[in-house]
């Protein structure tokens, strides 16, 4: 194995940057058979400092190469978080004779003695896949006289409409644009005053349409805003979400986003997008997220890296209970990398701890099942005073991460923690995958409508696995090794 795999935290199937800092994903876009994944990045640091975009590209959504920084700071600042589309008809008039990548994302100028930073939105584009970009000469394209935050335009060219809209990170709320050429931008209206959450600032939107239910005849748009950490939060950074019609120019909420709702009740999933220009024929709403907090980013005890994105996500719309609401489930690729080590029926739980006692795991996937209003509970990466407890609470119909003692949390106050998320209208049963990998824990269950991602930072020998149940039994349970299909012959 080489030296980069072999480093303590870094993920067997998460991505993270070769070496230094990262912080958001961005840019994701998916042309010509490869998922572009961009990402905040300083390169001569292990903290945030001078932006650029960092590059990674993937088949398959579970393997990543990095490339060559695609973007670097220049006169007009830092490389803030954007987006990036195909051009598929030209409307820029930067290409020729096929379509290319457009990124748009925020300059961000540092202003001498004190005075705030400028932050505008600058165009780049590349006619080669990606892999070298050329500045717009007309940037700025576009700027605001008075808000001081503008940032992480997300782009998406609006069918109905036909021109593109930007939707942008404005002082405490979004602002909507559009634009028949990704050059000139109209402002079309702004939201979220009065509505979500306003604990922090709001950041990295996206809007999109999504399927209620799989029926395509009946769609609502999606929103999802994250907002920065405040001290006065324990939470830190988290991202937000709203359901609601768009018109091409407003968005209307609708009556179950009156109350603010979370994408994911852990601590480490933020500033996440998704993936442009998805081929109609696959059809899917992939997402992917920074693992980490912005209340501890900077002091996660890596080495050599700093940061990693969650695994790639597929988001759906389903009606539960006469709620709309958003849910979360593993990318199918996922299960490329699936190298199987258990499968129990009926099992029960002194069978299966004979077993997991055999197991020495630290990238692996656990899928599980047991009966509905029966509490029960993995331990996972135990070892030596170390443990993560991962379960759902059959009386109060909770699932939770406890990472109290999973490892090294001297580095922050709020580290330490349980971490709960309420199931909504379960079935007959409670289904629970969760994957684990050197530093996280990211945990699916009732169908992807409670997710929790958090970090953690075991030993590398705290590789112990352990269940329990309340009726001793579980329904099933598959255990999986996870190593992406490029690297297995290797291990
Ligand atoms: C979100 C964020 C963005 C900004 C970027 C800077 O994590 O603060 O709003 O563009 O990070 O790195």
């Amino acid at each position: 194995m080489s030296t980069i795999a072999k480093q303590n935290y870094r993920g067997v199937y998460h991505f993270s940057p070769r070496e230094k800092w990262m912080n958001d994903p961005n840019g994701m876009v998916y042309f010509e058979g490869e998922y572009h994944l961009f990402f905040q990045h300083h390169p001569d640091g292990m903290t945030w400092g001078p932006m650029h975009w960092g590059h990674a590209v993937s088949n398959d959504l579970v393997s990543w190469e990095e490339l060559p920084i695609a973007l670097a700071p220049d006169e007009l600042g830092m490389i803030f978080s954007g987006s990036a589309v195909v051009d598929w008809n030209n409307t820029t008039e930067f290409f020729e004779d096929k379509p290319g990548l457009v990124a748009i994302f925020t300059h961000h100028l540092e202003m001498p003695d004190g005075k705030p930073a400028i932050q505008r939105q600058s165009l780049a584009y590349s006619k080669d896949k990606g892999r070298t970009w050329t500045r717009y000469e007309g940037n700025p394209v576009l700027e605001h006289e008075s808000f001081i935050d503008f940032r992480d335009p997300k782009v998406f060219w609006h069918k109905e409409t036909n021109q593109w809209v930007m939707i942008i990170a404005c002082g405490q709320t979004v602002c909507l644009y559009h634009s028949p050429d990704l050059k000139s931008w109209t402002f079309a209206s702004e939201f979220g005053e009065g509505i979500g959450s306003h604990d922090g600032v709001w950041e990295c939107p996206d809007l999109f349409p999504l399927a209620i239910d799989g029926d395509p005849s009946n769609t609502k748009w999606v929103m999802l805003v994250s907002i920065g950490a405040d001290p006065a939060f324990v939470e830190g950074s988290r991202t937000q979400y709203f359901t609601g019609d768009f018109d091409g120019k407003v968005f209307t909420p609708d009556e179950d986003s009156m109350n603010v709702r979370w994408l994911d009740y852990g601590r480490d999933n933020y500033a996440g997008v998704s993936w442009s220009d998805m081929p109609a024929e696959d059809g899917r709403r992939l997402f992917i997220g920074w693992m980490s907090n912005w209340m501890y980013a900077n002091q996660t005890p890596t080495e050599v890296f700093r940061g990693a994105m969650t695994i790639a996500r597929e988001l759906y719309l389903e009606s539960r209970n006469g709620e709309v609401i958003l849910v979360q489930k593993p990318a199918r690729e996922m299960e490329s990398a699936r190298i199987r080590v258990l499968s129990m029926k009926d099992a029960a739980v002194k069978d299966i701890n004979a077993r997991l006692n055999e197991l020495n795991l630290e990238s692996y996937e656990i899928v599980a099942q047991f009966p509905r209003h029966k509490s029960a509970s993995f331990k996972v990466r135990v070892g030596a005073g170390q443990q993560t407890v991962i379960g759902i609470h059959g009386d109060t119909e909770e699932l939770y991460v406890d990472r109290m003692a999973s490892g090294q949390h001297d580095f922050h106050e709020h580290f330490q923690g349980h971490h709960s998320a309420k199931l909504k209208a379960a079935g007959p049963s409670y289904d629970l995958r969760i994957y684990v990998d050197r530093s996280s824990v990211e945990v699916f269950s009732n169908g992807g409508q409670a997710v929790i991602t958090d970090l953690i930072f075991p030993k590398p020998e705290s590789s112990g696995i352990a269940v329990f149940a309340e009726n001793d039994l579980l329904i099933s349970l598959d255990i999986y090794k996870l190593i992406p299909a490029d690297k297995q012959e290797k291990n």
